[in-house]
This record gives C-alpha cells, sequence and structure tokens, in this order.
C-alpha cells in the first residue's frame, strides 16, 4: 500500500508487498524490491535501489545512487550518502550519519558496508570507508577508516577493541 499522501515519481518500480507510509518524496529512476516496509516523512533520492525485505524506520534519508541490499534495517533519522553500497542483512541504528566528502574534497569514493554488519546509534560513518563482513561499530562512534577484521570497533576516531573469535 501506499499513502496518498507520499509523492512518487512517475517511473520508480516499487514491487509487490511493499508500504510507503504518510510524505515520503521518492525521485526518478528508483527500484524498490519486494516486502520493504517503508515508514514515514522517507526521502529517498534519485537512482536508489533497495532490494527485497528492506525496513526504512521514519525520517532516514537517502542521497542519490545507493545500493541497499535484501533484508537490511534502517532504523529513525539514519542518513544515507551519495553511492553508498550497504550488504544483505545489514542493520543501522537510529541516526547514524555517511558522510560522502571529507571537508577538502579529497575522499570521493563511496562508503561500503559489507554483509552483516552492525552501525550503533548516532555513529558517523566516512567518508569512503569500507565496513566488513559482520563487523560491530559502537554507538556513538566516528570511523575515519576502513574497519575490516571481523570484531567490534568503537570510540572517535572508532578502533578495533574486540576481535571476533574465529
Ligand atoms: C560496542 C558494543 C556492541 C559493545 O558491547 P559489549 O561487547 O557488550 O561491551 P561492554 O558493554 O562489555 O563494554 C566493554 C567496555 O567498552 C565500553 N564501551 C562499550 N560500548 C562503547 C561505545 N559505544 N563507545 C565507547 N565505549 C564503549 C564500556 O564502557 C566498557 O568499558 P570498560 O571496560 O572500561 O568497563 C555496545 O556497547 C554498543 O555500543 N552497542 C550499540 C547499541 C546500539 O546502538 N543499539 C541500537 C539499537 S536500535
Amino acid at each position: 500500500m501506499i499513502d496518498p499522501t507520499s509523492w512518487i515519481a512517475p517511473g520508480v518500480k516499487i514491487l509487490r508487498s511493499t508500504n510507503i507510509g504518510k510524505f515520503c518524496i521518492l525521485k526518478s529512476g528508483i527500484y524498490i524490491g519486494e516486502n520493504c516496509n517503508i515508514k514515514n516523512y522517507v526521502l529517498i533520492s534519485e537512482n536508489v535501489s533497495i532490494f527485497n525485505d528492506v525496513f526504512i524506520d521514519s525520517y532516514v534519508k537517502f542521497s542519490e545512487k545507493c545500493v541497499i541490499g535484501n533484508n537490511v534495517t534502517l532504523r529513525y533519522n539514519a542518513t544515507v550518502a551519495r553511492n553508498v553500497r550497504i550488504s544483505n542483512n545489514v542493520f543501522i541504528a537510529p541516526n547514524v550519519m555517511m558522510i560522502y566528502d571529507d571537508y577538502k574534497f579529497h575522499k570521493k569514493g563511496p562508503t561500503l558496508i559489507g554483509e552483516g554488519a552492525f552501525i550503533g546509534a548516532n555513529s558517523v560513518l566516512g567518508p569512503s570507508v569500507i565496513i566488513g563482513k559482520n563487523v560491530i561499530i559502537g554507538a556513538m562512534s566516528f570511523v575515519t577508516k576502513n574497519c575490516i577484521e571481523p570484531g567490534t570497533y568503537f570510540g572517535s576516531p572508532a578502533k578495533l577493541i574486540k576481535k571476533l573469535k574465529k
């Protein structure tokens, strides 16, 4: 069901069993798969692709060209920067902020989040960082470098605190 208060650009593709709540804006070139649940006041910019079984809480914002995998959760007020790639089964907690450029505009690559990663509340990612598979980023972290090795990272700047036992 799509709430009539939401605005959807012509040509946006939305597959079956996906719900869109109140006052959302979906711009052109967007693809949304099956069984997604998009709450209220969500802004999705141009050419974003969202695959199946994705939960998008209220006030989440996506800049252009993001790709969101299957079974991803984005909680309240998360902000996803341009070109970010989020793999399957990722959890993004409330108020997470992803940054695309640094202030000198040196870092322009996309941020990549590996399968099964967990990003804690109020954390800031990026720009251009890679979060590895199953990595946990603690709440209130500022991630300035790649976090590839599986384990728990937190702090500002975020550091590997606990390696995952193999
Ligand atoms: C990072 C995290 C996963 C660690 O959990 P844990 O492995 O159980 O670690 P503990 O709680 O035992 O804490 C270990 C130490 O790290 C510190 N610590 C834990 N999380 C921290 C964080 N995010 N930032 C700074 N320090 C942190 C603790 O104070 C403790 O310090 P101490 O050894 O001096 O006592 C957890 O604290 C966290 O931040 N979770 C995110 C929760 C969240 O955002 N949920 C959103 C749900 S919608």
